[in-house]
């Protein structure tokens, strides 16, 4: 986790590095700072809180000028967010200055030796004994900064991106990678270079960018380019300049108070784009290549394991369902976190399909890794393009949802079901378990399913007025039943996220053998009681909360009478089929979880603890 932004040209770099901060404060947002090179001196300016806090404090304490400077936002991993441990850190010397994204694993033992020739140390973090190691390796090795950061990331264990210059040599800044992400923006005519952990903070300066792939460093010097060679075996690798696809209006709030209200209103059109070119209702065909090209390992599979953290996994559950409903391929989903380190068995002819938003999360990353060693088919589903885990993988399909800001994920959640349940129909056509006429019917529901989203976003005002019923207790239940047990999980964990109210999801029927117990007259119960997901059944759990007077707030299909009648509150959804159920229910949880986070006025883009991207274990 954590930001690192990185300049070195003719501008100013102050305000370019701190607007970079801000749209990467996603990534973290306990401390942040910056180190300028001002023409003579280097500058350094941190702090506990955020990059606007670190404005606060810069205004007081830097000159703010300078063409060469690296800033930092933190999400703590060693050491708790203070002033202290903020990045950049600086070499005992006070020459060297770094950023760092990514946690030195074996930094203790390295801190000691360090130690035992005279190294001191301020902060608490794995960060310092980095820099000191590097300053460490150019003085003993009377080496230049990049060799020296090269001798000393072979001898690191761990993950990093990390931004390096000396203050006796500012012209050049050293960047390398391992396990974290690194954009390097570069500048018409190349006179001038961005370096970031997503090309966000440099889209209005460039559209040429080069993202570094694991085990590479990059020396930029002002001027004179950029070369980038192996870490490990220092061999030259070629420059590859991509043009960045995404533009600056994505980014932005665009008229919204938050990320997520605006990121959630855009599931139409990301739904739309997720099928775009992919689903073909008059030719009544699926394509997509990653697929197409794959077909034989996904329809000889022995199974599917699906792999994932958070709402990724959530999807990954909505996809047990239709894989096994539709296609007929049996199913496991794995937390990632628990797959890697549990010795499973894997076989040749397993397939494992890998979801994640960022694409950059630790575990799912290690889970493909293992996977791809025991010789399983990789298959990645991603948001971000050239992400880790979408170039690790064997094969995949983005979704296309566009950049996701808000940490809370609401279309990178839609957006992961729609491609699943692409290609779930698309092997069920190849495997002949769905008849011709229920595929078309799914396709046609599938092409109206945004006009749909579109019509449940209208109870946007029914649902700020149940929001303000509730606010303000401690715990919520959400109860679904099969497509729509993944969604209450999902709606619980989005309130969780940030209102910090404890919620919990349970499948329906479930209730009954624990969670009854905590229904009184105080407890909110979010039922997703659709026509068609043995509908009766729920309504019967419904009776069940009613008669021990718990509060009742029923995710109805438009025009339903019965829960209507039982409960406190419904909130309409269109009809659609069963299987595409959870791309209408889960919208009206997630404008419930934000109504209540912005009532109680938490911080809604970015709730505390949490960061977007999580490239730690
Ligand atoms: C979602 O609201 C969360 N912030 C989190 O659970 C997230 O889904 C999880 O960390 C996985 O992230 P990924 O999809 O980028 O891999």
């Amino acid at each position: 986790m954590c930001g690192i932004v990185g300049y070195i040209g003719p501008r100013e770099a102050y305000p370019i590095i701190i607007e970079g901060l801000k749209r990467l404060e996603y990534r973290g947002y306990d401390s942040a700072g910056i180190a300028l090179f001002d023409g003579t001196d280097l500058k350094v300016s941190k702090t506990k809180g955020k990059v606007a806090d670190l404005e606060d404090r810069s205004d007081k304490e830097i000159s703010k000028t300078g063409n060469v400077g690296i800033g930092h936002t933190r999400w703590a991993t060693h050491g708790v967010p203070n002033d202290v441990n903020s990045h950049p850190h600086l070499s005992n010397s006070g020459d060297l200055v770094i950023i760092h994204n990514g946690i030195i694993e074996n930094y203790e033992s390295l801190k000691q030796e360090l130690i035992s020739r005279g190294y001191t140390f301020k902060s608490d973090t794995d960060t310092e004994v980095l820099i000191n190691l590097i300053e460490d390796v150019k003085k003993k090795e009377n080496v230049k900064l990049g060799k020296a950061v090269q001798i000393a990331l072979n001898q690191v264990i761990g993950a990093y991106a990390i931004a390096v210059f000396d203050k006796n040599k500012p012209e050049e800044v050293v960047v390398a990678r391992l396990g974290s992400p690194l954009a390097i923006g570069i500048g018409e005519n190349e006179d001038e270079f961005f370096i970031a952990s997503d090309a966000s903070p440099f889209l209005e300066y460039t559209k040429n960018a080069v993202y570094l792939e694991d085990e590479e460093m990059a020396v930029i010097r002002f001027h004179k380019g950029i070369k980038i060679r192996k870490i490990h075996d220092d061999s030259l690798v070629d420059t590859y300049v991509q043009e960045l696809q995404i533009n600056l209006e994505q980014i932005e709030k665009g008229g919204y108070d938050h990320f997520m209200l605006k990121e959630i209103h855009e599931q139409p059109k990301a739904i739309k784009d997720t099928y775009r070119g992919r689903l073909r209702r008059n030719d009544a065909i699926i394509k997509m290549a990653g697929v197409e090209d794959n077909m034989k390992k996904f329809l000889n599979a022995n199974r599917i394991i699906i792999v994932a953290c958070g709402t990724s996994w959530h999807a990954g559950l909505v996809a047990e369902y239709i894989f096994e409903d539709l296609a007929r391929i049996p199913v496991e989903v794995e937390y990632a976190s628990e797959f890697r380190y549990r010795n499973p068995v894997i076989r040749e002819d397993d397939v494992l399909i890998a979801i994640s938003q960022s694409g950059e999360t630790a575990d799912t990353l290690a889970a493909i890794k293992l996977a791809k060693s025991k010789g399983a088919f990789v298959f990645g589903v991603c948001n971000v393009v050239g992400s880790s885990i979408a170039r690790e993988s064997d094969a995949g399909a983005y979704t296309h949802a566009g950049p996701e800001i808000g940490v809370a994920s609401t279309k990178a959640f839609t957006t992961q079901i729609t491609v699943l349940t692409l290609i779930a129909l698309r092997l069920a056509r190849a495997k002949g378990t769905i008849s011709s006429s229920d595929f078309r019917q799914h396709l046609l529901e599938l092409e109206m399913i945004p006009k749909k989203v579109e019509k449940a976003l209208e109870s946007d005002e029914n649902i700020k007025k149940i929001s303000a019923v509730y606010k303000d207790v401690s715990n919520f239940l959400y109860l679904g039943r099969g497509y729509n047990f993944p969604v209450a999980l999902e709606g619980a964990l989005k309130l969780k996220e940030i209102s910090y109210i404890h919620a919990e999801g349970y499948p329906a029927a479930e209730m009954k053998h624990g969670p009854i117990a905590l229904i009184d007259e105080n407890m909110p119960i979010v039922v997703i009681a659709t026509k068609k997901g043995h509908y009766e059944k729920v309504v019967s759990n419904i009776q069940e909360i009613k008669s021990r007077k718990g509060k009742i707030i029923g995710i109805v299909t438009e025009g339903d009478v019965q829960v209507k009648q039982l409960a406190d509150h419904v909130i309409e959804v269109p009809e659609t089929l069963e299987s595409l159920s959870p791309l209408l229910t889960t919208i009206p949880l997630q404008l419930l979880s934000y109504h209540i986070a912005v009532m109680l006025d938490k911080n809604v883009d970015q709730p505390r603890n949490l960061a977007k991207s999580v490239t730690v274990e």
